[in-house]
């Protein structure tokens, strides 16, 4: 959740911590800070509350020198948003800073020792103990300051990436990490940056490695890299190239990276789908699963594990594969699953659905679903992020860095993959017939240009959007494939506006929301063709019934439709199955030009991170 990022090397450390720190502020912008060691060894820590640019004024008159330093972003769990609680903390004594991304679980009992011992605190965070713990250690055994870092890790509980520098030295940064993420970047010049991705640093070096956990590492100005565990044992150094461009990183035009991403999904979708779907037959290979067809053919069940929109994604799994495999599929929060002792056979396969493949909750249940010795399977954006590499297989998505905190081509990309996904074990598994596979095939690679043709709302949904924008409360109705897809469009309304918003399926409205219909709720139904359709028309009118006013994303020219609905918005049409990531881009557009219209922080809503790894 919170941003890390570090340099050594001859250059100047403040401008590419600033740099790495504006990469990073989609995993949390509470507060940021940063450490220097000047030429003299002199340890300064600036640091203030706010995103980064509070931090860049509050440094603008500051000395800035230094070679080497460490930075954070905050996403805060221990203690407010303020300025005592940024990061870095220094040690009692100042002799050493710290920056922390992770919570250590236990901090209560190692606070009270450390003040037993004399030590004072000045903030509220579980950070701080650590940066004590280690000068406590330091100083009472007169050990190295490498060595105080591996004997107070043994002793924390919890997950941590954490980077720390001492007074005097110019010269190194020690990190560690253990269940949150960490790269190296080996730079063309002695020199070595640490961030919590690679994408912030890629602007340096595209040469990375890959922390794992329980690994220290050791990163000194012209001397090669050292990697050892808590035990003083060496690592290896695996250096890996990043595949990432830095335009993909900027706006490219647009006021926001969400529209930005909104409008990059007729690429996405075909990066998705490149080299995946053969355009002359039509055939699907999805590598990672003709690699493990054994396990999915075998599957007693198909476990689906994941958060947020991810989950979203994942509902509209189960459709897929229920329809299409006939394997019985269940969709569970990562959050749930991993601490309610669920029911795991070792032929159940257990799918984790990640964007950034880095989130706490759904590594903690693939963790658990590898003990009860299932095979795991992950769906992931991010390459090498923990998630892709703690499972056996898998499939990413490709749609490049989402930096948006609102996920969206994500969203779509997930469901292109599942699509393919469930078509290639039904194919292997006779429950579809060539034809039909064919044909989503094809509807699949005559996607981008539909999408394109429903990005051609946007202005429509700008102008339509201000009718809305003062609205308290929203219901998101949908059914079969499209419910998960209501779910996501309450989602990013909620997320990017702050508007209340519930997704709900059609039919159930009455057993409960619709006793909230009145005229100052407005009702958005998702009505394009399905076996449902007329049922949902029903819905529909039973809401207007009740005096509601509903908004229907209906198919072009459906005039019956047209007739019931207060506002549509007509969206081409393609297979039902494909249906939401068709019908999801509307409700893009409308949760963004929403959370525009009130001046939100788009791309960075209050409270939310794009990657969360806490729990
Ligand atoms: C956070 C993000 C969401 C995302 C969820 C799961 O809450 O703000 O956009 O859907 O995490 O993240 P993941 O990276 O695992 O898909």
């Amino acid at each position: 959740m919170c941003g890390i990022v570090g340099y050594v090397g001859r250059r100047q450390a403040y401008p590419i911590l600033i740099k790495g720190l504006h990469r990073l502020e989609y995993r949390g912008y509470d507060s940021a800070g940063l450490a220097l060691v000047d030429s003299g060894g002199v340890l300064n820590v600036f640091k203030s509350k706010g995103k980064v640019a509070e931090l860049e004024k509050f440094v603008e008159s500051k000395d800035l020198d230094g070679t080497i330093g460490i930075a954070h972003t905050r996403w805060a769990t221990h203690g407010e948003p303020n300025d005592v609680n940024a990061h870095p903390h220094y040690s009692d004594s100042g002799e050493i800073a710290l920056i922390h991304n992770g919570i250590i679980e236990n901090y209560r009992v190692l606070k009270d020792a450390l003040i037993e011992n004399g030590y004072k605190f000045k903030s509220d965070t579980d950070t701080e103990v650590l940066v004590n713990l280690i000068e406590y250690i330091k100083v009472s055994s007169g050990c190295t300051l490498l060595e105080a870092v591996q004997q107070a890790l043994k002793q924390v509980v919890g997950a941590y990436a954490i980077a720390v520098v001492e007074r005097g030295n110019q010269d190194r940064v020690i990190a560690a990490r253990r269940s949150s993420p960490m790269v190296i970047g080996i730079g063309n010049d002695g020199d070595y940056f640490l961030a919590s991705d690679g994408a912030s640093i890629i602007d340096y070096t595209d040469k990375i490695v890959y922390v794992k956990d329980g690994e220290v590492v050791i990163m000194e100005r012209d001397k090669p890299l050292k990697i050892v565990n808590l035990d003083n044992e060496k690592g290896k150094i695996d250096i890996k190239k990043l595949e990432l461009s830095i335009s993909q990183l900027e706006k490219g035009g647009y006021p926001h990276f969400m529209i930005k991403e909104i409008f990059e999904q007729p690429k996405t979708i075909v990066d998705c789908t490149r080299g995946r779907i053969n355009a002359e037959t039509r055939d699907i290979i999805l590598s990672g699963v003709m690699d493990n067809l054994d396990k999915f053919l075998a599957a007693r069940r198909i476990i689906f594990v994941a958060c947020g929109t991810s989950w979203h994604a994942s509902l509209i799994g189960e459709y897929l594969i229920e329809e299409f495999c006939r394997i019985p599929v269940e969709v569970e929060y990562a959050s749930e699953f991993r601490y309610r002792n669920p029911v795991i056979h070792s032929d159940d396969v257990v799918i984790a659905v990640s964007q950034s493949g880095e989130t706490a909750d759904t590594l903690a249940a693939i963790e658990l679903a590898k003990e009860h010795g299932a095979f795991v399977y992950g769906i992931c954006n991010v390459i090498g992020s923990s998630i892709a590499r703690a499972t056996a297989s898998g499939t990413y998505i490709h749609v490049g860095p989402e930096i948006g905190v609102a996920s969206t081509k994500a969203f779509t990309g997930q469901v292109t993959v599942l699509t393919m996904l469930a078509v290639a074990i039904a194919r292997a598994k006779g429950t579809i017939t060539v034809d039909k596979a064919h044909q989503i095939a094809g509807d699949l690679l005559g996607l981008p240009s539909v999408i394109e043709e429903t990005l051609k709302l946007n202005d429509f949904i700008a102008d339509f959007s201000k009718i809305f924008t003062y609205a308290h409360n929203f219901i998101y109705l949908g059914r079969g494939y499209n419910y998960p897809t209501a779910l996501e469009g309450a989602l990013k309304l909620k997320e990017i506006s702050y508007i209340h918003a519930e997704g709900y399926p059609a039919a159930e409205m009455k057993h409960g929301p619709i006793a909230l219909i009145d005229s100052e709720l407005p009702t958005i139904a998702i009505a394009t063709p399905d076996h449902t359709y007329e049922k949902t028309a029903s819905n529909i009118e039973e809401i207007k019934a009740r005096g509601g006013k509903v908004i229907t994303i209906i198919a072009k020219g459906d005039e019956q439709m047209q007739r019931i609905s207060d506002y549509y918005i007509e969206v081409p049409v393609v297979a039902e199955s494909l249906m939401p990531i068709v019908v999801s881009v509307p409700l893009q557009l409308l949760a963004y030009h929403i959370a525009v219209n009130k001046g939100r922080d788009v791309d960075m809503p209050r409270n939310l991170a794009k990657s969360v790894t806490v729990e």
